[in-house]
């Protein structure tokens, strides 16, 4: 879906708006479709949020469209209304559409309330994009969907590009779908995983903490999907290549992270962890990780 939109979207030169770091499928996307992404910095000073000002000041008479990865993959983070709300009013200066990847919407902790930028921006062109992989963790169905919403009158261009790559699918992935009624409907089982004793909310609890006990990392605390971001004082281990870490830590301890390059990130300075795995393994993984950490000099 992501790639339909970014081939409808963008011809030679275009730019649109993509997070850093980002979920690495939109910048892959944008450049296969011949548009020049264009990263705005998310802040970790600020829970990781959008950077507006560095979002506006990228701002080019060729840029289409902004991109919002909201829960994010990979630093977690959930965006409160105002942070939306400034988002769409940017947009709205500069006449904008918005996309807006929302898959992990239904894996939000803390009591804390996921809200889709689509419903502040009723007067904007927005796509919206969820689907089954996370929520249900069945990635393997390939069920996804995405929502057209807002004033789609101005991207009339835009729907007829869509409909014209759809129907070159031919069919869709009618099997998968017909479980899509019954997942989203009654109970929803991950509701168990992301509370006090559920799975992925003792394992943010545990991966949090422990993280930040060892000597040179800092994190943020990840307030939905189950990724965490952290941050690697590169002075102390006189890191300079975050790949040259990522397989350094994997050929001596065993462990895979992906580097914070893998996201589109400048700086070599961050790495993520999903902590899906069970608490014995994480404890494991950090208690190898503390140790490498305590020789390592790059
Ligand atoms: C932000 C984000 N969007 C989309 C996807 C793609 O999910 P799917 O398995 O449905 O293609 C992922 C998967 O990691 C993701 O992190």
């Amino acid at each position: 879906l992501i790639q339909l939109c970014m081939q409808a979207l963008l011809d030679n030169g275009d730019e649109i708006l993509i997070p850093a770091p980002d979920y690495p499928l939109w910048t892959a996307c944008a450049t296969l479709a011949s548009g020049t992404p264009v990263h705005y910095i998310c802040d970790e000073q600020s829970d990781w949020f959008p950077d507006l000002a560095d979002m506006e000041s990228k701002i080019t008479p060729r840029t289409k469209a902004l991109v919002i990865i909201n829960p994010n993959n990979p630093t977690g983070a959930l965006y409160p209304r105002e942070v939306l709300e400034q988002i769409v009013e940017l947009a709205r200066r500069h006449d904008l559409m918005i996309f807006s990847d929302e898959i992990y919407d239904r894996l939000v902790m803390d009591g804390l309330e996921h809200i889709s930028i689509a419903s502040l921006a009723p007067d904007l062109p927005c796509v919206t994009f969820s689907g089954l992989s996370k929520s249900h963790m069945i990635a393997g169905y390939r069920i996804g969907w995405m929502i057209f919403s807002g004033n789609m009158s101005c991207a009339k261009d835009f729907l007829l590009g869509i409909n014209m790559l759809s129907n070159m699918r031919l069919c869709s992935n009618v099997p998968a779908q017909s479980i899509v009624q019954t997942a989203l409907g009654g109970h929803q089982s991950v509701n168990n995983y992301i509370v006090p004793g559920g799975r992925i909310y003792e394992q943010r609890e545990y991966i949090y903490n422990a993280l930040n006990s060892i000597d040179g990392i800092t994190a943020v605390k990840p307030k939905a999907a189950f990724y965490i971001f952290p941050k690697i004082d590169v002075k102390k281990f006189n890191i300079t290549n975050d790949e040259q870490f990522a397989l350094d830590l994997l050929h001596q301890k065993k462990i895979l992270i992906t580097r914070g390059g893998g996201f589109n990130w400048g700086e070599p300075d961050h790495f993520r962890i999903v902590y899906l795995p069970r608490i014995e393994v994480l404890s494991e993984a950090m208690r190898d990780l503390e140790e490498f950490l305590s020789t390592y000099r790059q």
